[in-house]
């Protein structure tokens, strides 16, 4: 460890010597001196030191005025007046000054020693808390790093529900542009899909849909890198539709170690460098929505398989009674021309088109002796038939992604009024595409023929519904079906 340096300030060099001697030897200090003022001025200018030692009766400029310059000049350096006892009063004045202490003259050697220890221990403890501040200034640094980080996580997690809760990797798509620009803060970000040899953007904050030719533009490098790149655009490539001298962050999106899309982030609002840690939270989110692409394909294709295996269900039960054939398909299509006119969403109209094959797939829980029977039914067998919206709930209630169509084949039979089953519904409670449905249902069961009835007229069908507007159907639902085609009388026979 480097040694303390004192400059002694004296014009009696014997003074001079017996003060070194006892800092030099006893206290392990390096010295320097100086005859008077002046000429410690002009050390103090050239050299650093931890303490001073000055006299205060000196030549040229003494001690008192030295101090004050000296303190002007360098306040962190304590300065110890030297006295003899006739000055005492002077040195008390000094220390008013802002000296640090006095000895007097004849030294008493142990109170140098002490002095000058104290002195530049409390220099020591000063330079300490200096220290401090400063980790007080980087603790405060790495707490703002951390509570920004902390941010950036938060709006990962909640951008990965988001992700979870989206099942079309349509709507996936169009989306991660404003999810990533919300994470990382920047003002622009576009995304797009491998395409052959092109890009296709998909969704951009700044400019316009298009296709970008891979071979020759920047994006090659990104796609054979598999990795983030940060590029800066400087508008010698081919146009990619953002202005140039741009920092470009790159983050390529992987499916089994291939590249299938890019994602661009730039303009961040403080114009500064894109930093590892957002490198690295917008990498674990590129991640996470690649997974979550790669599920929605495969849910896709389960879906589609289970759909069509749900169909077969659907025709085999239809199959066993013929008069009752293509009824499902006629009630689908009936309540998506309803759908369409009373302008539902399209998840409502998924489900319609879904859940209106199924609506009565718990009829495969009913016996053929009940089902084909062609009497009237008794009570007993009545119920028995009643209970096929509470048997095909329980058919596809494992299948937890079919709400919609689960309210479908549960509730079709309500009643707008609450007198339907299975369990006594009214009004608003019975979701509206389900009072859709019972509207198209109904109609398509009158206008089929029965075992025990003729099929009825569409105007006598027509009639029913809207006598029974209000009471067993959705008023709005009986409405817009008698501006659907098929409300109208445009059919086209099947
Ligand atoms: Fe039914």
């Amino acid at each position: 460890m480097e040694k303390e340096k004192a400059l002694i300030v004296d014009d009696d060099p014997i003074v001079r010597d017996i003060l070194a001697d006892i800092l030099s030897s006893i206290c392990g200090f390096r010295i320097d001196t100086a005859t008077n003022g002046l000429e410690a001025l002009e050390n103090l200018r050239n050299k650093k030191y931890d303490i001073i030692f000055t006299d205060l009766n000196m030549p040229k400029l003494g001690g008192m005025d030295f101090l004050k310059e000296s303190i002007k000049s360098h306040p962190s350096i304590p300065v110890v007046m030297i006295t003899g006892i006739s000055t005492v009063d002077t040195a008390v004045a000094a220390m008013k000054e802002g000296a640090s202490d006095f000895i007097i003259k004849p030294f008493q050697i142990d109170k140098v020693v002490t002095i000058a220890e104290r002195i530049i221990g409390e220099r020591k403890l000063l330079s300490k808390r200096n220290a401090d501040t400063d980790q007080e200034a980087s603790i405060k640094r790495i707490n703002a790093e951390l509570f920004k980080k902390l941010q950036e996580i938060n709006i990962l997690q909640s951008l990965s529900l988001e992700l979870d809760g989206i099942y079309n990797n349509k709507d996936i798509y169009e989306k991660i542009s404003d999810m990533a620009t919300r994470l990382l803060s920047v003002k622009h970000a576009f995304f797009g899909i491998l395409d052959g040899g092109c890009l296709n953007i998909v969704q951009s904050t700044e400019f316009q849909k298009k296709e970008i030719k891979i071979n020759g533009s920047l994006y090659e490098n990104v796609i054979k890198r598999k990795s983030c790149s940060i590029i800066l655009y400087d508008g010698s490539e081919p146009y990619n539709g953002f202005c140039s001298n741009k920092e470009i962050l790159f983050i390529p999106f992987t499916l089994k170690d291939e590249v299938f899309a890019i994602l661009g982030l730039y303009d961040k609002p403080d114009q500064t460098a894109f930093t590892d840690d957002e490198i690295a939270i917008i990498q674990t989110f590129a991640k996470k929505a690649s997974l979550r692409i790669e599920n929605n394909a495969l849910y896709e294709v389960f879906y589609n398989n289970l759909i069509n295996t749900l169909k077969s269900l659907v025709i085999s039960i239809e199959a066993r009674d013929s008069y009752t054939k293509q009824h499902s398909e006629r009630v689908a299509i009936y309540s998506l021309q309803i759908a369409e006119v009373m302008g539902l969403p399209d998840e409502d109209r998924d489900a319609i088109r879904f859940g209106g094959y199924l609506h009565d797939i718990g009829k495969i829980g009913v016996r053929d002796i009940v089902l084909l029977k062609p009497d009237r039914l008794s009570q007993e067998e009545e119920a028995e038939i009643r209970l096929h919206p509470v048997k095909g709930d329980e058919i596809v209630k494992p299948i937890r992604f079919f709400p919609k169509e689960r309210d479908l084949i549960r509730y079709h039979h309500e009643r707008f009024d609450g007198s339907g089953y299975p369990d006594g519904l009214a009004g608003d409670s019975i979701p509206l595409y389900v009072r859709i449905l019972s509207v198209a249902d109904a109609y398509d069961a009158m206008t089929s023929s029965r075992p025990y009835r003729p099929a009825k007229e569409h105007e006598v069908a027509i009639q029913e519904l809207i006598k029974n507007s209000g009471i067993q159907f959705d008023p709005e639902a009986v409405n817009a079906f008698l501006q659907t085609p098929i409300g109208k009388g445009i059919r086209n026979e099947d």
